[in-house]
């Protein structure tokens, strides 16, 4: 086996193990999720055509949890996640606006909303761009119920909406659409995708498609899938969104990341969720 470093001197001692064409003896596959006995995830299939040559297997990050973290997202009360959601229930419920009304005046209930986390981000024909699940959310606030100040695109509260959505999409097949008007968003996202970032002159996917199932700093590398998300990290102790995790990981390399809901991070999460066609939802997902 022969382990080519990566890192010079300096940064080695970061990333000591990150090595290229290591065999993935770590990945524990075969474990099987079945959320609160009824919601049976994929955490593991053949890897969309797109991917032909890069990948041939793609798993969620769940497969590459301990037992323990697996464990927290088999069962709601076991999940912390779960009380997000429960907040974003409140949410959607509760008017806001000028218009007085809630989500729940138009959406009925959230279990109507079912299939928009696997199909976002989404090419939106209105306003010619792609949108994520965030960018629709303050939409309906600002153009539709009249809220002058709408959710933050990072905050807790919007968190916890796009929670309650993911939520109870749990279970449906990622499906986004890459081809068409998004074709260019996906395109900037894959370009991103290969770009060597920061002091350290990584790319994500000399992390996430050439090292998963490798050790980093005391963690198994995971493809870096977004299925999972919003996800619950036992190290915030809160939710996540997809652009915080992308910023934390390009933050990592010593890089500067791109802002939370820019068009790079946009077109970043479409071609991710893309690379992830085939998984399953399964925010908020409990991940380290
Ligand atoms: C006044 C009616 C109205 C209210 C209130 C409203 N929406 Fe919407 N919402 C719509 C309409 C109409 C669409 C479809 C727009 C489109 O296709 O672009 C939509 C679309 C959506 C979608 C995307 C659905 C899909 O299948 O792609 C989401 C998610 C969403 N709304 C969330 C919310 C949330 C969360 C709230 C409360 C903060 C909310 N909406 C409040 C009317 C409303
Ligand atoms: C230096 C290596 C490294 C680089 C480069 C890197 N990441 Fe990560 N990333 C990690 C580690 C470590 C984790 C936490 C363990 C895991 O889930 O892989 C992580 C986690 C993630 C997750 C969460 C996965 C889940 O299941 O919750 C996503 C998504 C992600 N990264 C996307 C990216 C994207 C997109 C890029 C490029 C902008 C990138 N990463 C660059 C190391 C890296």
């Amino acid at each position: 086996m022969t382990r080519k470093t990566l890192l010079g001197g300096t940064s080695a001692a970061i990333i000591a193990v990150l090595a290229a064409g290591v065999g993935l003896a770590d990945i524990r596959t075969g474990g099987e999720l079945v959320i609160n006995g009824e919601i049976p995830i994929v955490t593991e299939t053949a890897a969309p055509e797109h991917l032909a040559g890069a990948l041939n297997t793609i798993y969620s990050g769940w497969v590459f949890r301990t037992d323990e973290t697996r464990a927290m997202q088999a069962d709601d009360f076991d999940n912390p996640g779960m009380l997000y959601v429960e907040q974003g229930i409140e949410a959607f419920n509760t008017a806001m606006g000028t218009e007085g009304n809630s989500c729940a005046s138009c959406h009925e209930n959230p279990e109507s909303l079912a299939g928009v986390r696997a199909t976002y981000p989404q090419w939106d024909e209105a306003h010619g761009e792609v949108q994520t699940v965030e960018m629709q959310v303050i939409e309906c606030q600002t153009e539709r119920m009249g809220v002058a100040e709408p959710y933050g695109y990072d905050s807790q509260q919007m968190r916890n909406m796009v929670a309650l959505i993911a939520s109870v999409g749990r279970g449906q097949t990622v499906n986004v659409a890459m081809d068409g008007p998004a074709a260019e968003a996906w395109e900037l996202g894959r370009e991103i995708y290969y770009t060597q970032y920061g002091q350290m002159e990584l790319s994500c996917a000399q992390c996430h498609e050439n090292n998963y199932g490798n050790l980093i700093r005391a963690d198994h590398l995971s493809q870096g899938q977004v299925n999972g998300f919003p996800t619950y990290r036992l190290k915030n102790a809160n939710i996540v969104s997809i652009h915080n995790r992308f910023r934390g990981c390009i933050r990592d390399t010593r890089g500067e990341p791109y802002a939370i809901g820019s068009p790079e991070f946009v077109a970043l999460e479409l071609y991710v969720a893309s690379r992830g066609n085939g998984l399953t939802v399964e925010g908020p997902a409990v991940r380290n």
